[in-house]
């Protein structure tokens, strides 16, 4: 049995009267890839930011069994790039200070890492408005992931794509699980790209995990409203 990375208790969040999180309980494993799965408006970005300590919930707690400096690498929802800096620089935002490099080194490293997400060196000096809606989602990608971080967080990182981009999107995540094996946690609500990267997927529906499985598992479901979200790519 591979130990959880995270582990999340009784966790419950609302806002004024409206609760968005309700009693959430589950395991992330070390080294899995997780993805989460729920419609617009289910609570998914909430709990991401939850689980980074960015909203503090109302009851129970979030573990994160790391010891790591690098722990989290978090791609947030529409990329958040910074408008007012180029490319390379929003790529090397996470490591610049801590890893206590010249600029120079900075750049090359911002280098590879565009490489590493199939980007050509030469965007390196543009600007964010430069780029298309795919390519700032592969440079988001780059910035989650450049300082080697034990837990990346990306949330809905193919939302806005078109099918072709969203699979290139995919085939990195994939590649980034099988090549340094991080923990990786996919908010989405694009089944497709849910089946392609998981190793388990939990469903989260009105704030609550109504399933959590293999893909396998969750292909076979007799849960309606797992069906009904399934047939919709059918
Ligand atoms: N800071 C906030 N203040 C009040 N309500 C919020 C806040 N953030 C999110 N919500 C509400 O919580 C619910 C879940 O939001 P969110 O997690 O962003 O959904 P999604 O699953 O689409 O990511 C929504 O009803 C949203 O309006
Ligand atoms: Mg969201």
């Amino acid at each position: 049995m591979r130990n959880p990375i995270i582990s999340i208790l009784n966790l419950s969040l609302s806002f004024d009267d409206r609760t968005v999180l309700k009693d959430l309980s589950f395991d992330i494993l070390k080294g899995e890839s997780l993805v989460i799965l729920g419609g617009s408006g289910s609570g998914k970005s909430v709990l991401t930011k939850t689980i980074i300590g960015l909203l503090v919930p109302d009851s129970g707690s979030v573990k994160i069994n790391s010891k790591s400096k690098n722990k989290f690498g978090v791609l947030f929802q529409n990329s958040a790039l910074f408008d007012y800096v180029t490319v390379w620089e929003n790529i090397s935002f996470n490591y610049k200070k801590r890893f206590n490099i010249s600029k120079k080194e900075a750049k090359q490293l911002a280098i590879e890492k565009l490489n590493d997400v199939g980007l050509e060196e030469s965007i390196a000096d543009m600007f964010p408005i430069e780029l298309s809606g795919g390519m700032k989602k592969r440079v988001a990608l780059a910035r989650a992931i450049a300082h080697n971080p034990e837990i990346i967080i990306l949330d809905e990182p193919t939302s806005g794509l078109d099918p072709i981009m969203s699979d290139i999107v995919n085939e990195i995540i994939v590649k980034l699980s099988r090549d340094l094996n991080p923990t990786i946690i996919t908010i989405t609500h694009d089944i497709h790209s849910a089946f392609k990267i998981a190793d388990k997927i939990a469903v989260l529906y009105e704030g609550e995990i109504i399933s959590h499985g293999t893909v396998q598992e969750i292909q076979n479901t007799n849960n309606e409203y797992i069906k009904k979200f399934i047939r919709y790519i059918r």
